[in-house]
């Protein structure tokens, strides 16, 4: 089995999903359920014995050695985080405990599990980090992509703790010899994303008919990927990457933010039409700029291609559609996240075992 990390998250989830509907290979879903973590997001798999979850903190050592130690897993997938750099700004303490201290806390746990093994299962053990790439900083408009080469130059609290983070899962590779592999991906999108994020809020804001914040003049470079891109590429880098190795993801597909938003408005202007006639992209609402906001993200995502043959099946126009789809098909799922009920879902419908 694998122990999956912030399995209750956007990606984390989607990931979760699509590895029980491709494969039976059980996973172990450690998560500490921030008002990021939603069990409704994994209601297909409540009554499913492949799925294990677990509510804990990967900043908690002692839980994590007696979850490796009790389900011997051949690999830990490593998603947990504090992810969103506008709540890093506001209150960067969160950023530091979970994506450094906790990545610290889970290296020393696996460390300690991993030496313990013997050298058939040592020989087949991942430790695979999720990281962003956000920690190489900001592009100006002519410069090329990032490539695995680049220097870090992380420009946010939540940036910074992830590019402490990749260190970290690097250094243990160096010192200790744990088989680890790093994967910087770019923005994604597609179902079941927190609407705290550029697409989803836009979305949701729009159907409610709330204005659409666009921050500073919405010429913002992102990489979008969809989600279920990122999740391949995972898998891939999980099975063939080489330990030590660091691999960049990304859709080849870079958009300023504003595009983005007029895409999201144009598809539900044609998927569901507002009642008064009017085209959603006039709710659009300039608004202050994120603090330090960073210009340009692209990603050269050669390196994964050359080497895995990982390249993404969707394009933006066709994830897009899927996504303003999902969320237009699961309006029961975007009323408990507004409401907060999905909080207390976990209560009334989840098993939720307790590793302690
Ligand atoms: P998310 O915020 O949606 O989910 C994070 C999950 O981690 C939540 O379920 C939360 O409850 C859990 N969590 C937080 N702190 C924890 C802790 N201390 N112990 C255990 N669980 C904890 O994030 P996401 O967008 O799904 O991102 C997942 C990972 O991918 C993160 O590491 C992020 O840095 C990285 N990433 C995200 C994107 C993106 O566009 N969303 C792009 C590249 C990389
Ligand atoms: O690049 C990968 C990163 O992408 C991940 O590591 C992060 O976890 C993920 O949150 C995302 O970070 P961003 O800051 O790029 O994503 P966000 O959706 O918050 O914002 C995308 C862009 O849209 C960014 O330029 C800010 C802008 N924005 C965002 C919001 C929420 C707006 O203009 N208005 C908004 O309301």
């Amino acid at each position: 089995m694998i122990l999956v990390t912030g399995g209750a998250g956007f990606i984390g989830a989607n990931f979760v999903i699509d590895w029980l509907g491709a494969q039976d290979e059980p996973v172990v879903n450690l998560d500490k359920l921030t008002y990021a973590g939603n069990l409704e997001t994994l209601a297909s798999l409540q009554d499913d014995p492949r799925h294990i979850f677990v509510k804990g903190d990967i900043a908690d050592g002692a839980q994590v050695s007696e979850l490796l130690n009790r389900y011997r897993p051949r690999a830990v997938v490593n998603f947990a985080a504090e992810s969103h750099v506008d709540r890093s700004i506001s209150s960067p303490e969160d950023f530091i405990q979970t994506n450094i201290v906790g990545t610290f806390r889970l290296l020393e746990a696996v460390r300690e599990y991993f030496g313990g093994l013997d050298a058939a299962n040592k020989a087949a053990f991942r430790f695979l980090h999720v990281s962003t790439d956000e920690v190489y900083g900001s592009l100006r408009a002519t410069e090329p992509a990032f490539t695995e080469g680049n220097a870090y130059q992380p420009n946010s609290p939540y940036s910074a703790s992830k590019a402490a983070s990749d260190h970290l899962v690097r250094a243990y590779h160096h010192t200790y010899g744990l088989p680890v592999l790093t994967t910087n991906c770019s923005n994604n999108y597609g179902p079941r994303h927190f609407p705290e994020k550029l697409i989803p809020l836009m979305i949701v804001n729009a159907l409610a008919g709330k204005p659409l914040p666009v921050y500073g003049d919405g010429m913002q470079v992102r990489d979008w990927l969809y989600v279920g891109d990122h999740c391949s590429a995972i898998r891939r880098v999980l099975e063939a990457g080489r330990p030590g190795e660091v691999y960049n993801i990304g859709g080849w597909n870079e958009k300023p933010n504003i595009e983005i938003v007029n895409s999201v408005c144009s598809l539900l202007d044609e998927l569901q039409p507002r009642p008064d006639g009017k085209p959603y992209r006039e709710q659009i609402s300039y608004v202050k700029d994120r603090p330090g906001h960073d210009r340009r993200y692209a990603i050269d995502a050669s390196k994964i291609q050359r080497e895995l043959g990982w390249v993404p099946a969707e394009t933006f126009e066709t994830g897009i559609r899927k996504t303003v789809q999902w969320y237009l098909a699961n309006p029961g799922w975007v009323a408990h996240v507004q409401s907060g009920a999905y909080r207390s879902w976990i209560d009334s419908h989840y098993a939720v075992a307790d590793a302690a």
